[in-house]
């Protein structure tokens, strides 16, 4: 088998500054160790995230000069909506400006107080307007799903068994609708089989739950689906698509991820009462229903980037390119979580750090290190975003303590991949010497924007 090549090639490039160490401490000193607080002109390789962060094709900018920017009922609407209803077979789009506002409108309209909304993993965004809301979010992983060295092909699935359990103990009428994400982010990227999708299904139907997806990934997942899943390995990626969201009643979109561009989202659903409600409220916080909080030309480019996201070759260099992050790491010895997952590669920073306690975040270590010896920004996913204090004052650490290296789609190249291997490599070799941190400063909710840290001499 040859190298899987980059199925494009660049016509526009875009500078990246170098800092030197002296810089990268100054840096981090003005920003309280926090990389949210850092100015992107900063930073090398930025893998922060891969949301909104990919590199638009020349037909998605094409699309940008032809977006229709009428009040109501665009052009670029209508090229939008068909695309989404052709592969999602949601009777009802409604266009907002990213993933959670979606997320608000949904939550702000089923979770009150009293309510449950069962997820295999929700992101931090979903569990924030669910709580918001006044409900609770509860998470349902698999057992093997919570275990970073456990190989499986889906450790992305939601534990069924515990859903139904759930549903009895907490009565349906108190379950307004449950959520499957795909893949599962705060669970490693990891993907969710269609078998599961369909229990779930299954389970929901049998109750009269509404099933969501958190659909950001839908293509990563499809692909892990054709590629692991029995039955798939000749179906298209656009059917696999179609099956997955044909099971469902709905679903939140970040189109920042699986659309490839740099801003929107869009909530679909197939309850028609439920809709119109949540135009009304998009209507009041997000714009009129044909464009919902989106310039026409960011629909074109939406409605492009989902055609381009189910092309194979593009999928099958995606999802290598990531792997091959991760196969050279675990070839170093560095701890991750495995297998790979489709849009990140986690660093497993308790293992990689078991000289700093939860409480001291050895995630944030992690994420400070990689920026002071090699520029590169990555996100911790662990005590300081999942964790929190008792009323009483007890310390509750996050299941898994995470550094994730989120690979921005078309961005960068392998050369910039080996560098980060690099980087990380001499992290690992020099990890005896990193401090924990504490909080000095934080906000009452999603703290890790925001939250100052100083490290522990
Ligand atoms: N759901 C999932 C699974 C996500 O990963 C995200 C965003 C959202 C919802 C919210 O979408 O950002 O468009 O409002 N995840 C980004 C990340 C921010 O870095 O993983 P949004």
């Amino acid at each position: 088998m040859k190298t899987i090549i980059e199925p494009f090639k660049i016509k526009s490039v875009e500078p990246i500054k170098f800092t030197t160490p002296e810089e990268r401490e100054e840096v981090l000193r003005r920003g309280f160790y926090n990389l949210f607080l850092v100015p992107a002109e900063d930073v090398l390789i930025d893998l922060l995230t891969d949301s909104g962060t990919a590199a638009m094709s020349a037909a998605q900018w094409a699309g940008i000069m032809q977006g229709d920017e009428s009040y109501a009922g665009a052009r670029s609407f209508y090229r939008f909506e068909k695309k989404v209803k052709e592969l999602t077979g949601f009777t009802n789009v409604i266009p907002t400006h990213q993933g959670r506002a979606a997320e608000k409108i949904l939550f702000s309209l089923v979770a009150g107080k009293g309510k449950f909304i069962p997820n295999n993993s929700h992101f931090d965004t979903t569990r924030a307007n669910v709580e918001f809301a006044g409900g609770e979010a509860v998470d349902l992983p698999t057992a093997e799903g919570q275990d970073p060295e456990a190989i499986a092909d889906f450790k992305g699935n939601m534990d069924t068994l515990a859903l139904e359990a759930f549903i009895r103990k907490t009565g349906r009428e108190n379950i307004p609708l449950c959520m499957i994400t795909i893949t599962n982010n705060s669970g490693g990227g990891q993907p969710v089989s269609m078998e599961n999708i369909r229990e779930t299904h299954r389970i929901c139907r049998k109750y009269g739950i509404p099933l969501f997806l958190d659909a950001c990934r839908f293509a990563e997942n499809a692909y892990f689906i054709k590629k692991r899943e029995t039955g798939y390995a000749d179906k298209p990626v656009k059917e696999i698509v179609q099956e997955m969201f044909s099971y469902a009643d709905g679903a939140t979109m970040s189109a920042k991820k699986d659309a490839i561009v740099n801003m929107g989202g869009f909530l679909g659903l197939n309850d028609e009462s439920l809709a119109a409600r949540a135009r009304n409220l998009l209507i009041v916080t997000e714009g009129f229903p044909t464009y919902g909080g989106l310039a026409g030309r960011d629909l074109e480019a939406i409605a492009q980037g989902l055609d381009e996201v189910l092309d194979e070759h593009y999928l099958q260099y995606r999802i290598r390119s990531v792997e091959y992050l991760g196969e050279r790491l675990v070839k170093a010895g560095v701890p991750i979580l495995l297998p790979p997952g489709g849009h990140a590669i986690y660093l497993n920073a308790r293992k990689f750090l078991p000289q700093i306690p939860p409480e001291q975040f050895p995630g944030q270590s992690l994420v400070v290190e990689l920026y002071r010896r090699g520029g590169i920004r990555s996100v911790e996913i662990g005590s300081v975003m999942f964790g929190r204090m008792t009323a009483a004052g007890t310390f509750v650490p996050a299941r898994m303590e995470l550094v994730r290296l989120a690979i921005p789609r078309r961005v960068y190249t392998q050369s910039h991949i080996d560098y980060v291997i690099e980087v990380v490599v001499e992290c690992f070799e020099r990890r005896g010497d990193f401090p924990g941190y504490r909080i000095i400063e934080e906000p009452p909710m999603l703290r890790h924007f925001t939250a100052k840290f100083a490290p522990i001499r």
